[in-house]
């Protein structure tokens, strides 16, 4: 069961760093780490990942997975659909992913997903990184996509405690599923969960951005994406922007 030990912190510079610096003093698998606020949360290449003290779950995943890390590409897609399943238990909306970790309402951002690895010895070492907005009321700043909240899509107070639970329970129970059968069992359920396949995209990456079309999920995480010319290949990192969909296929 993931979630064992928890260590819970008042204010920390981020909890995915707090992760690997643990990694170093001998935590075990399923460590988690949550703090009520980070001083400097860290997000997909390398941004900034910000939060009001109290209203949001700020959590770090601490796996040492048996599997070869040619697999691994699957465990930030895997987090997305533990956030997806715990948070419709407390809405009444659709919740979507988006390659490769986004979890939006209505296409708005719920949750950010950093999953970040390494080896130290002759151990692999992974750290799931995991924030869901929860109780905040409005969004000050500059958002590349517009944020949500578990709060403002239930129009109820959620408690940031129960929906770490939540996810904790969900991703131990994928994370058990995924260390017994690898990431092709799980790939049909995400991809069923994505609004975006087929879907006319804009894939920005360190190369710039390029107009494609995503068509399939890779067994290994990868993304899928056919050319003008329909020549496939697969995309393991970027941000994704959804031109348009083919409806009948967001389920
Ligand atoms: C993103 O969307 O760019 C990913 C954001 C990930 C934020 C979470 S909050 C908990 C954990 N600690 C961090 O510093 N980042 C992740």
């Amino acid at each position: 069961m993931l979630g064992t030990p928890r260590i819970h912190l008042e204010t920390v510079a981020s909890t995915n760093r707090e992760a690997r610096d643990r990694i170093r003093t001998g935590a075990p698998e399923g460590t988690l780490i949550t703090a009520e606020h980070q001083t400097e949360g860290r997000g997909r290449f390398d941004r900034r990942w910000e939060d009001a003290a109290g209203q949001s779950l700020l959590a770090s995943y601490i796996l040492y997975p048996v599997r070869g890390a040619e697999e691994w590409g699957g465990l930030p897609l895997l987090a997305g659909l533990a956030v997806k399943r715990a948070a419709e238990t407390f809405l009444n909306a659709d919740v979507l992913l988006k390659w490769p970790n986004d979890v939006l309402i209505a296409g708005k951002k719920l949750c950010g997903i950093l999953v970040e690895s390494g080896r130290l010895g002759d151990r692999g070492w992974v750290v799931v990184g995991i924030g869901v907005n929860v109780r905040q009321r409005e969004f000050t700043g500059s958002y590349r996509t517009p944020p949500t909240s578990l709060l403002l899509e239930s129009g109820r107070p959620v408690d940031v405690d129960e929906v770490q639970s939540a996810v904790t329970r969900e991703l131990s129970t994928l994370y058990g599923l995924w260390t017994d059968k690898g990431n092709a069992w799980f790939c049909p359920e995400w991809t069923r969960c994505a609004g975006m396949f087929p879907a006319d995209i804009v894939l920005e990456d360190e190369t710039g951005k390029r107009q494609l079309r995503a068509v399939d999920l890779g067994r290994d995480g990868s993304l899928i994406v056919e050319n003008e010319h329909g020549e496939r290949t697969s995309v393991f990192a970027g941000d994704v922007s959804i031109l348009s969909a083919n409806e009948e296929n967001n389920a």
